[in-house]
């Protein structure tokens, strides 16, 4: 399953954002009891600062209700009679306005206007709050706990013994702390948070700082009383209520890490607790700065939207993303747990210590992150390989930044629903690219200590990207400079690049052509002699160059791009950076080939001439070693990529992986294999019989030397697993007879034993794949997805029902989906996405989607990962132009809602992909299978 969200994440992308109403003049709007609004914009004004605040909070788990009243000292800038803050579904009791003493202001009760379309509500004080002056704003309130995955929530979970029970906790990121308490809910507030819970005898309560006390209030109720956090922004803040069993250990430097889970499932929380430990010891070493609380909590919710949060100190994740069984668990999920692990502790500094100043610039959070997980995952779990993804991100991100509706890493978003989605493949993956890029030619010693002198610089405050790139270099003396040292000179202005040769580089104005602009650069290459003449322009996957919005769409778009080469006659890597539309470069020598971007270090496309693509098809063809596995993986994709472009024939293409036969390696392997695979998908979905079939003969002729090589076993490397388990899933899926006997055996085994032997773990999806595919069969799994106590299994099982052929066992399953009590809620929009990828599904999914789009919307609001997964997992199979004007009709009729959603255009853009690609390659295909079969 976390593959899936992997999946669904790279697919999904975005578009261009519409400026909010924040400018209307104030007294346009009118609070809900008709009086006007003193507060017309969607952001808070900036002369009231929220300093600490004193929160009580009482969740009551029988009522599903939560009473609550916040303290909250404030610094008042400018005078005023208002105090305008956000709350969202929160019924406001009392509102008072107390001196620095703590004494009223006024003996009257306040009158509180709310305003719901800004989430906003104003206080009134009789008094003037003079500048200068500090005050206290008291506030009584209430709400029923939220239904949802978001602001303070009820999650529920099963027990062995059949009996439901019921807990509460808290997901504010990016705007719905103020479902939880009125409070000034935008990152640039940072304050401190003191947390007081009351709660049953049965019950503990969590919050981000450690428990200072407990108190006895009578009624059986106790109020635990947490130590007073760090200056942090409010989507930060958490606390949850449960009766969670734990484990717990301490780090050489004295933190306590504890990982909580439902008791049930206490035994899967041991790996969590090692990794944790492991990467906040090496995060603490390489960013030279201690994590600043006693304490980090990660704890696994039954419910939850994403895929794990930051919260600092209280870090809370999907169970997936935390527990891990050794005898259940695969590689991959050992990896996946890893990984989200290291991405939420690399936040307790990027993110947490500092923060981006508004939500435009949230990839300095989610770019970092992502980064950080392979940086962290090389570095403390090298046997875990990370680095052989890295590369699936960068083509991830590639993905959405060749259409034109991607948008650059720093975008514009006002109102909440373009804030939720600015966390996409932009921010994150394209985000973590250009950092890889950044590394690689800063050299990692310069990037990590730029990195370490941006945090203390911003430590406890806010950051924009230009002050990263204003950190990321050391200034230094007129001497220094001359000497070659890597700094700005305080006189100059400008970098030493020394390893470039002497040129001077402006790396502010390089890293902004790569933030503030969106899309890739695609190089192109054409070699005469020793001259290397080299081009930049903009990678268009739908626009050809004689197509007439060519220029408009390529105009004023320039990179500063590193470049590095190898070739024939060089055994390390050359640099050149390119600031201009063309440029000439002279090699030592003739060579036999040239190939660009070396390990696709950088964040571009090569496109070759004619001899450029001939070289190093042979070169892969007599001896593929001469290049590194991610060079080969990056030809490969470069080639695809080019083809869907219309820059570069099938045949092509296709010529270039003719040599995979001899490939080993399980990244450029499973990159070509990809590619087929993918094109076996669409044109499977187009019921085009002799393609499908040829196509499917061929890839199981071409690879059967590597699927017969596969044993049913989790014997061997990382790579090794994830090569097996990927293979052998594909055999199966294409009824390869070998493969379905084998997985048959396996599954009547595990059945007979009912479910007692285990299987070997990275194959046990393909098993019940094939199991699944009877009557009987079918009903054993979700039979066994109803009892599971181990979440990454009963993921596993999903996919296996999700991947019947019979049609009414999908609609039950989207159905049982809706309902969300066998299935829960949280796991619809992955299961939506199975079922639209399954042949017999993908109508299925998508009339499903239109029929239930009111309910889904209330459960996944516009612009969550939710919607957007479901968007674009439904639509993106589509590659008719009838498909395509069927899914426009469709957004057109609900338009009010989603006009301003990105991930439409994204998704369209997508289907008017696919067409393009069957329009210019369908008959390419044909003949080259034809050819290669007869
Ligand atoms: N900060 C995010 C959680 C989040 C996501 C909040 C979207 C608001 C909107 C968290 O650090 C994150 O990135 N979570 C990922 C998982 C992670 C391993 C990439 C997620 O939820 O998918
Ligand atoms: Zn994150």
């Amino acid at each position: 399953m976390h593959l899936l969200l992997v999946i669904l994440f790279f697919l999904e992308a975005q578009f261009c954002v519409q400026s909010s109403d924040s400018n209307s003049p104030a007294g346009e709007n009118l609070a809900t009891n008709g009086l006007p609004f003193p507060w017309s914009k969607v952001r808070l004004p900036s002369y009231i600062v929220p300093v600490h605040y004193h929160l009580l909070i009482h969740p009551n788990l029988t009522t599903l209700r939560f009473n609550g009243s916040v303290k909250i000292e404030i610094d008042v800038k400018n005078n005023t009679n208002w105090v305008v803050l956000h709350s969202k579904n929160l019924k406001i009791f009392t509102a008072t306005v107390l001196d620095e003493h703590e004494a009223h202001l006024s003996d009257k009760v306040l009158s509180v206007l709310e305003y719901p379309s800004h989430e906003q509500i104003a206080i009134f004080s009789p008094k003037i709050l003079t500048s200068g002056e500090k005050y206290f704003l008291y506030l009584e309130f209430g709400a029923p706990l939220s239904d949802g995955f978001y602001g303070f929530y009820k999650s529920t979970y099963k027990t062995k013994a059949g009996e439901t029970r019921v807990l509460a906790s808290t997901h504010f990121e990016p705007t719905s702390a103020r479902m939880a308490l009125p409070c000034f809910d935008e990152p640039i507030f940072k304050a401190n948070y003191t947390v007081r819970i009351r709660r049953g005898p049965s019950h503990i309560a969590l919050s981000n700082m450690p428990l200072e006390q407990t108190v006895e209030i009578g009624n059986g109720l106790f109020e635990d009383q947490f130590e007073v956090s760090v200056r942090m922004s409010s989507y930060l803040l958490a606390f949850i209520v449960c009766d969670f069993r734990s484990v717990s250990g301490m780090t050489a430097t004295g933190i306590n890490i504890t990982i909580y889970a439902v008791p049930e499932k206490w035994h899967q929380t041991h790996y969590a607790l090692e990794a944790a430990l492991r990467l906040l010891e090496f995060y603490e070493q390489y960013f030279n700065i201690l994590y600043p609380l006693p304490k980090l909590d990660l704890i696994a919710i039954p419910d939850f939207q994403a895929g794990a949060m930051e919260n600092w100190g209280l870090t809370t994740y999907r169970e997936t993303s935390l527990l891990y069984d050794p005898d259940i668990s695969s590689a991959s999920d050992k990896l996946w747990v890893t990984m989200v692990i290291g991405h939420e502790l690399a936040h307790q500094w990027f993110g947490n210590l500092v923060t981006m100043e508004w939500w435009n610039d949230i990839w300095l959070n989610e770019g970092f992150a992502r980064y950080m997980e392979f940086v962290s995952l090389e570095a403390v779990y090298p046997e875990l390989k990370v680095e052989d993804h890295f590369l699936d991100t960068c083509f991830g991100a590639i993905g959405r930044d060749s259409l034109n509706s991607s948008r650059p890493i720093s975008s514009l978003a006002e109102n909440p629903a373009q804030i939720e989605e600015m966390f996409d493949t932009v921010s994150y993956d394209k985000g973590a690219c250009i950092l890889h890029m950044l590394r690689n030619f800063l050299t990692n010693e310069g990037f990590q200590s730029g990195i370490i002198r941006y945090l203390h610089r911003f430590k406890y405050s806010n950051a924009r990207n230009e002050d990263l790139w204003d950190s990321l270099i050391k200034t230094c003396s007129e001497e220094e400079f001359t000497a070659g040292e890597y700094c700005y000179s305080s006189t100059q202005a400008t970098k030493n690049a020394y390893r470039f040769a002497g040129e001077h580089i402006d790396l502010k104005k390089m890293m902004y052509t790569w933030t503030l602009q969106k899309g890739i650069p695609l190089i192109t290459v054409k070699r005469q002699g020793r001259k290397l003449y080299i081009g930049q322009e903009r990678f268009l996957k739908i626009v050809l160059p004689d197509d007439p919005s060519w220029h408009s769409l390529q105009e004023g778009y320039l990179w500063h791009i590193p470049l590095t080469y190898k070739t024939s006659h060089s055994d390390y890597e050359m640099k050149h950076i390119l600031t201009t539309k063309s440029d000439v470069l002279t090699l030592d020598e003739e060579v036999d080939w040239v190939k660009l971007n070396s390990d696709m270090n950088g964040y571009y496309i090569v496109h070759y001439d004619e001899e450029g693509w001939n070289a190093l098809t042979e070169l892969l063809r007599i001896n593929h070693t001469a290049l590194s596995f991610k060079d080969r993986a990056s030809l490969i994709h470069n080639a695809f990529q080019l083809v869907t472009a219309g820059r570069l024939s099938l045949n092509r293409a296709l010529d270039l992986i003719g040599y995979l036969k001899s490939e080993t390696h399980n990244v450029p392997l499973l990159q070509g294999l990809g590619y087929l695979q993918s094109f076996y998908k669409m044109i499977e979905k187009r019921n085009i019989a002799d393609i499908t079939h040829n196509l499917k003969t061929y890839i199981l002729q071409y690879f059967r030397d590597v699927i017969d090589k596969q044993s049913w076993s989790d014997d061997g490397m990382v790579s090794d697993r994830r090569l097996r388990e990927e293979v052998l899933s594909l055999a199966c899926d294409f009824d390869y007879p070998p493969c379905l006997e084998k997985a048959k055996h396996l599954y009547n085994s595990w059945v007979e034993s009912n479910g007692a032997i285990s299987l070997p773990t990275d194959v046990s999806e393909t098993v019940y794949m094939v199991g699944a595919q009877d009557d009987s069969g079918w009903a054993y799994l979700l039979e066994k997805y109803g009892v599971s106590m181990c979440e990454t299994e009963k993921s596993k099982f999903l996919s296996a029902l999700a991947s019947s052929k019979d049609s009414e066992k999908l609609s039950r399953l989207l159905q049982l989906g809706m309902d969300g009590t066998l299935i829960k809620t949280q796991n619809l929009p992955s299961l939506i996405y199975l079922v639209a990828k399954n042949p017999v599904g993908h109508f299925l999914a998508w009339d499903f989607v239109k029929k239930h789009w009111d309910e889904l919307v209330e459960k996944f609001p516009l612009g969550s990962f939710g919607i957007r997964n479901i968007i674009v997992g439904t639509v993106t199979q589509f590659s008719s132009t009838e498909e395509l004007r069927e899914v426009e009709n469709f957004f057109k009729s609900i338009t009010e809602q989603v006009s301003e959603l990105r991930v439409i255009q994204v998704a369209t853009e997508n289907v008017e992909k696919n067409i393009m690609w069957l329009s210019r390659n369908l008959e390419t295909m044909r003949t080259w299978l034809q050819q290669r079969l007869n």
